[in-house]
């Protein structure tokens, strides 16, 4: 299968799994899972929400994978650049990007999607994290906004 298929059969299974479950954290937490399992090269998934209390920080939500940092400042990082541009980051090298956040060493690629709630707000940023380089394109953020679109609700 391509990856465009794997993110169409995925987004089919996460819809079924998810009908009528309103819960915010069920939701988050399904997705993180399916997607983490869709995929071989996907090493750390997951989300960081917009802290409601504090204003331009990340705190860690549901994620699938080793332990994940558990606040990141808007200023800093992959996740940071997403919430602060409100666009998808596509990061071939992670090592090669200025403030990347190491949470885990053998992270090498990663995506970063912006996550709106209906009201068009920054609801949190979803974080895919590989092992290997160059794992991301615009396949991949294809994919993961079209589902990451119908989460918050
Ligand atoms: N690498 C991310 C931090 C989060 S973790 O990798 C789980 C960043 O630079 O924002």
């Amino acid at each position: 299968m391509t990856k465009t298929e794997i993110y169409a059969q995925t987004a089919r299974e996460i819809e079924a799994v998810l009908e009528g479950e309103t819960n915010v954290v069920a939701r988050m937490a399904t997705v993180s899972c399916l997607l983490h399992q869709a995929f071989d090269d996907y090493f750390w998934t997951g989300f960081y929400v917009v802290d409601p209390e504090k204003s331009e920080e990340l705190v860690v939500g549901p994620y699938q994978g080793t332990l994940g940092c558990l606040r990141i400042p808007f200023s800093r990082g992959v996740c940071g650049a997403a919430a602060r541009t409100g666009e998808v980051q596509i990061v071939q090298d992670v090592h090669a990007f200025p403030g990347h956040i190491a949470c885990d060493a053998r992270s090498q690629s990663e995506i970063v999607v912006p996550v709106y709630a209906p009201d068009g707000k920054l609801f949190a940023v979803f974080d895919v994290d590989s092992t290997e380089v160059g794992s991301f394109d615009a396949a991949d953020a294809e994919g993961l906004k079209t589902i990451l679109d119908k989460v918050i609700i």
